[in-house]
């Protein structure tokens, strides 16, 4: 627990009240309220958060002035350079990098777990085919706890350690079932063999009738993708993740409210409607029409890919992302692509806009990694579970350190009720 640092006072009407201040590693420092309602009678207003701390966490840390992106006091820029994937897992959920053996021992464990329950297969048969694998991950996730009995305690460490190990380990299995089920091609079982991000390209496009061997370059590119949405402090699925497991579910039921939540165009599905936006934008000659939609104030169109409700200066996530891309269309010999040429030059434009520079607008992690994931062969319905299967650490990591923590209690906000005060019921002869 934080220690007081400082005292705020607050001063209603005739009486003040004492707010104790905490200091934090990094950070502005942050007033607790929580005895204010006792004391003083009043609820405190801020709808969206924006300037409410909902929890102690020592794992990710944002400063959104300086652009700047910490795991565990490590910068993402040195951890995209020089690590890779899974031991970003293993530093978000247990607080350190690996020793080489605790590396070997972690990636053994996540590799025996990839494979889902044989009849989780059938599971997935049941939905339609055109179902977005989005639609199906928030079932099939949610429907693990029908599977995996003996990890649902959520009061013992080990059985919550064991469904972070699977949840891990079996996310990118799902993910690309999905997506295979969607394009009616049979399932492909996990290759352990394989890395990671190797293993899931496999899964998405390997068929039984070809061999199919995984380009180096992709499944690097597809780690950073991982790397780099692995965890993003309070965000709001993860936000959503810790408000579900407040009351005690169960960490499928409360990763699949995360995938629920990450869904939405203004969260992880953006990365979907940033490519649909570029490809309707179409040309070049467009792009005026749609900086000028994106300024109406009467217009809700906004540039898809833009803006963050943290990072005010850059998105440091952004700039790794886009050397990435460069990689990968070079690699696969994408210069010319008509939606490539609107991406650049909407970026171009945007960044010298008067609009965009004055409301602090930058391309954001989705503005670049849909570029990416589309060079790759991967529709747009699959940009938004990818970026699920990634973040799963980051909310498995956060739902530990919240059951983990002796001073959480059951997530309550409250409201500024703005209703009818009491009234009496009329019967419907009298209405
Ligand atoms: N295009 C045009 N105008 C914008 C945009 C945009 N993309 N984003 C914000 N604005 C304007 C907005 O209209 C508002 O103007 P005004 O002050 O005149 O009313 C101002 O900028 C501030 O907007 P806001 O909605 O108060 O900002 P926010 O911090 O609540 O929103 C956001 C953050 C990410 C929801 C928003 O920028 C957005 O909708 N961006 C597009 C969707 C997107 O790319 N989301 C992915 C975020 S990165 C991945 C992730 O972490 O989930």
């Amino acid at each position: 627990m934080a220690k007081t640092t400082g005292t705020a006072q607050l001063t209603i009407g005739e009486k003040t009240f004492d707010l104790p201040i905490y200091s934090p590693t990094l950070g502005p420092d942050v007033v607790d309220i929580g005895k204010l309602y006792a004391q003083a009678d009043v609820f405190t207003y801020d709808p969206g958060f924006t300037s409410t701390a909902a929890c102690e966490s020592a794992i990710t840390y944002i400063d959104g002035d300086k652009g700047e992106l910490l795991y565990r006091g490590y910068p993402i820029e040195q951890l995209a350079a020089k690590s890779h994937f899974l031991e970003a897992c293993y530093l978000l959920l247990f607080g350190e990098l690996p020793t080489k053996a605790e590396m070997v021992d972690f990636e053994h464990r996540v590799t025996n777990h990839t494979m889902v329950h044989e009849q989780m297969h059938n599971f997935f048969r049941g939905f339609r085919r055109d179902s977005h694998p989005m639609a199906t991950m928030v079932g099939v996730v949610g429907a693990m706890s029908a599977f995996y009995h003996d990890s649902l305690d959520i009061n013992d460490p080990w059985q919550r350690e064991v469904a972070a190990i699977r949840m891990i380990a079996k996310l990118p299995t799902i993910a690309a079932m999905a997506y295979k089920y969607s394009v009616g091609q049979p399932f492909v079982y996990p290759k352990n063999s394989l890395n990671y991000a190797g293993n899931f390209l496999h899964m998405c496009f390997a068929v039984p009738a070809e061999d199919y061997v995984v380009n180096p370059i992709l499944s690097k590119a597809m780690d950073r993708i991982m790397m780099l949405h692995a965890d993003h402090e309070q965000n709001a699925s993860t936000s959503t993740v810790r408000l579900a497991g407040s009351s005690g579910a169960n960490p499928f039921a409360c990763i699949a409210a995360g995938i629920a939540c990450l869904w939405g165009p203004a969260h992880g599905g953006a990365n979907q409607a940033c490519l649909e936006m570029l490809r309707e934008i179409g040309t070049v000659d467009r792009i005026p029409e749609y900086i000028a939609r994106a300024k109406d104030k009467d217009d809700p169109f906004r540039l898809m890919g833009f803006g963050h409700r943290v990072y005010k200066n850059f998105d440091p996530r952004a700039t790794v992302m886009k050397e990435s891309a460069d990689e990968v269309l070079e690699l696969m010999g994408i210069h010319n692509n008509p939606t490539l040429q609107v991406a650049k030059e909407l970026e171009r434009i945007a960044l010298e806009d008067d609009y965009f520079i004055s409301k602090k607008l930058y391309p954001n992690v989705d503005f670049y990694s849909g570029i990416i994931l589309d060079a790759m062969g991967f529709p747009t319905s699959m940009f938004t579970p990818i970026f699920a299967l990634s973040r799963t650490v980051g909310w498995i990591s956060q739902w530990r350190e919240m059951i983990a923590d002796p001073t959480q209690k059951i997530g309550r906000p409250r409201q500024l009720y703005i209703g009818k005060a009491h009234r009496d019921y009329v019967p419907v002869a009298n209405r």
